[in-house]
């Protein structure tokens, strides 16, 4: 199939980018979307042109680097879905792709789709993790885990890091990657020593990138590619509420439904 990219094209943070037309030919259906990208930049750099930065690493849909907007959605058109499992089969003959970086104020742009996303680390470098000298791996029963938290607490842990969360929210909130962060440790009986420490650290890290807050669109859950849930935000919320307004001691020991 042929088709017509607008690609944004921007050398550098400090400079002005735009938006440049390309004619991406003879893309076959079966490839992934940056196969298709690999394509044109074959052409690109075989005409003796600049090829298109974009990010990328597993392309499995594991590793959250391949971070773009395609007509106007971060990681495209079809839900719970990253960049790199997209497939060109999903468009037709004739169509036409914008693709964009992330917009955020959190993002700054590194190069054409490529943002800095050091943001997100600075948030989990700044609590989320837990301290505790784990030793060698423990008896699969030490630690007695109801089957509700396990899966809540994997259900949180599924976040990639990709930051489209934060390219869908109209704030560019960083809530949703967040609550996360906070929570696939916070349910656990591991992260429950420093379970107010953490919330408290890494919401004001997240202010301090200059993410926005919350207002409850929900954008960010409807383009999570691994389909986290909003109802983290508010455990978080909770937990922050915990951590800074009342005395977290009261609540040292006791479940998420205490
Ligand atoms: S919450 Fe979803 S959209 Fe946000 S960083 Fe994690 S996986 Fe990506
Ligand atoms: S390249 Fe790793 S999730 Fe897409």
């Amino acid at each position: 199939m042929n088709l017509t990219l607008h690609v944004w094209r921007q050398k550098s943070a400090g400079e002005n980018g735009r938006f440049v037309s390309y004619d991406a030919q003879g893309i076959d259906a079966h490839m992934s979307f940056l196969e298709m990208l690999d394509v044109v930049n074959e052409n690109l750099e075989t005409g003796g042109e600049e090829p298109i930065a974009f990010d990328h690493d597993c392309r499995e849909g594991i590793c959250g680097s391949c971070s773009m907007v395609i007509n106007g959605r971060p990681h495209g058109p079809w839900k719970e879905t990253t960049v790199c499992q997209l497939h060109m089969r999903h468009y037709e003959d004739g169509d036409e792709i914008w693709i964009e970086p992330w917009r955020a104020s959190g993002f700054p742009v590194i190069r054409d789709l490529v943002v800095d996303r050091s943001s997100l680390d600075r948030i989990v470098a700044s609590g989320g993790f837990i301290s505790a000298r784990t030793g060698s791996a423990p008896d699969a029963n030490a630690i007695l885990i109801s089957k509700a938290n396990a899966d809540r607490s994997m259900d949180a842990a599924e976040c990639i890091g990709c930051g489209a969360c934060v390219a869908a929210c109209p704030n560019g909130s960083a809530m949703l990657y967040t609550a996360a962060k906070v929570s696939h440790l916070g349910i656990l009986p591991q992260g429950q020593p420093e379970r107010y420490t953490r919330v408290a650290n890494m919401v004001q890290q997240m202010e301090k990138e200059g993410f926005g807050a919350c207002r409850n669109y929900a954008e960010c859950e409807a383009q999570c590619p691994k389909k986290i849930s909003i109802q983290f935000i508010s455990r978080m919320n909770c937990d922050y509420l915990r951590a800074t307004l009342l005395r977290p001691i009261d609540f040292r020991g006791k479940t998420d439904s205490e």
